[in-house]
């Protein structure tokens, strides 16, 4: 038996309605909000995440899935979706009239090679939203609030933990002080943050095996390297989150696992401290990566996580498929009948369900038992002569006979 690869899954019954609904409420939510679906290909250049997330992440170091085409060219599947819409935005010249802002959202599948546990996969979907041409608090401050009140509209309760990284030049400052002090005790962490300080030194400060060394938590504050401008933006967000009622607390020790973020960074985590998902501001991205100077800020929830957590609440069965009709039949006139007739109710949006087997009718009532229909019509050769239709109303048991003619008013009346 060939096997899914390691990482990866089915989505399948319930799991896949659940995901379904998730997808259409995002679609509906993000409506509101303005914001436009774009879709982007699910592998790009390997280059285009080595100049965007970074040469020395973790994702691009150790994770990335990296293959040759026959024409010889270097992609990689996508392990994000930020790099390839602002690869798009410049390639097709969205960013049009600076005045306006850009508000993109989307859905779909990334791809990290990363060890799989519950809450990680190999292959995963994020749903995610970027937002192009402000530079505005007030933007951030809305960005944050979208992720935020989607999880509850989903029935999660999150506290969003932000922090502000400053700009690049806070940054080189902060780092430089962070390595000095770190370097004399780097005996005492891990293994992972010994390389770390060479490559990425701020990822030292959310490392999970050293989150409770009193060396990271004494070393100095970024909070304390930021720049009047940095406190200034970091200040109005947050009065801007307070007014929109959004539930945060600054959490220096969110630094982000990307290397395109500068200000202001956050995560939203659960009840139970899961990460369902992280953003940031990005000023310098488009730029990098041969666009204009163009600002942008946004964020990505990971969807699997999302469904990890409502499956525990959400009753599965309002999730099923609960037909409205289904159809009994047995001869083959009647078999005729309910098909062409079962198309005339599923084009007036009436769900319909037939008999797709020679099956007796003791077999029928409990496939359509099973199905929950709310109604079932008893087909019979000699009702269809006369042109009219029995229908029973499987929660009254009560069975009305209908002329064929009307059927379809009554039917869109009572379901
Ligand atoms: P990220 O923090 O790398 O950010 O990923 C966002 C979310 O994707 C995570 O919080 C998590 O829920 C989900 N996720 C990440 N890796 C996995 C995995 N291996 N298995 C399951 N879920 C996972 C980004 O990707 C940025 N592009 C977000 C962003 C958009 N920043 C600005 N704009």
């Amino acid at each position: 038996m060939i096997t899914k690869p390691k990482g990866t899954y089915d989505l399948l019954t319930t799991d896949a309605k659940l995901y379904t609904y998730i997808c259409h409420m995002i679609e509906d939510f993000m409506n509101n909000y303005n914001y436009e679906y774009i879709r982007t290909p699910i592998f790009e250049a390997t280059e285009l995440f080595h100049r965007s997330v970074g040469e020395n992440t973790d994702i691009v170091t150790k994770e990335t899935y990296d293959f040759l085409d026959r024409g010889n060219r270097s992609n990689t599947l996508r392990p994000e979706g930020t790099a390839g819409i602002v690869r798009s935005l410049i390639e097709n010249k969205l960013y049009g009239n600076k005045n306006e802002c850009i508000k993109l959202f989307y859905t779909g599948t990334m791809y990290r090679y990363e060890r799989p546990q519950s809450g990680r996969n190999r292959e995963f979907t994020q749903f995610g939203i970027e937002a192009f041409n402000s530079n505005d608090p007030l933007i951030d401050a809305e960005v944050i609030s979208i992720g935020y009140y989607l999880l509850e509209s989903l029935g999660i309760e999150v506290n969003v933990a932000i922090n502000s990284l400053g700009d690049a030049e806070t940054r080189k400052r902060y780092t430089k002080a962070l390595v000095e002090y770190i370097k004399p005790q780097i005996e005492n962490l891990c293994p992972d943050c010994q390389n770390r300080l060479k490559t990425n030194p701020l990822r030292i400060l959310d490392c999970k095996a050293d989150a409770d060394n009193i060396i990271i938590k004494n070393a100095p504050k970024i909070s304390d390297y930021l720049s009047e401008a940095s406190i200034n933006r970091f200040r109005k967000i947050k009065a801007y989150l307070g007014l929109l009622d959004v539930d945060y607390e600054v959490n220096e020790k969110i630094v982000r696992g990307l290397d395109y973020y500068d200000e202001n960074v956050w995560e939203y985590v659960d009840e139970n401290g899961v990460v369902l998902g992280g953003g940031g501001r990005y000023n310098h991205l488009v730029e990098n990566l041969g666009g204009p100077n163009i600002p942008a800020v946004g964020f990505a929830i990971g969807l699997e996580r999302v469904m990890n957590n409502i499956k525990q609440d959400i009753d599965v069965e309002l999730l099923k498929n609960n037909v409205d009709v289904y159809i009994m039949s047995i001869s083959e006139e009647e078999k005729m009948y309910a098909l062409r007739f079962a198309q005339n109710l599923r084009l007036n949006n009436i769900m319909t369900e037939i008999n797709s087997a020679a099956l007796s009718l003791k077999s029928q009532f409990k496939v359509a038992d099973s199905l929950k229909a709310k109604f079932i019509i008893m087909l019979n050769e000699n009702d269809l002569q006369k042109g009219i239709i029995k229908v029973k109303d499987t929660a009254t048991k009560e069975i009305v006979t209908l002329d064929e003619k009307e059927i379809v008013d009554w039917l869109l009346g009572n379901i």
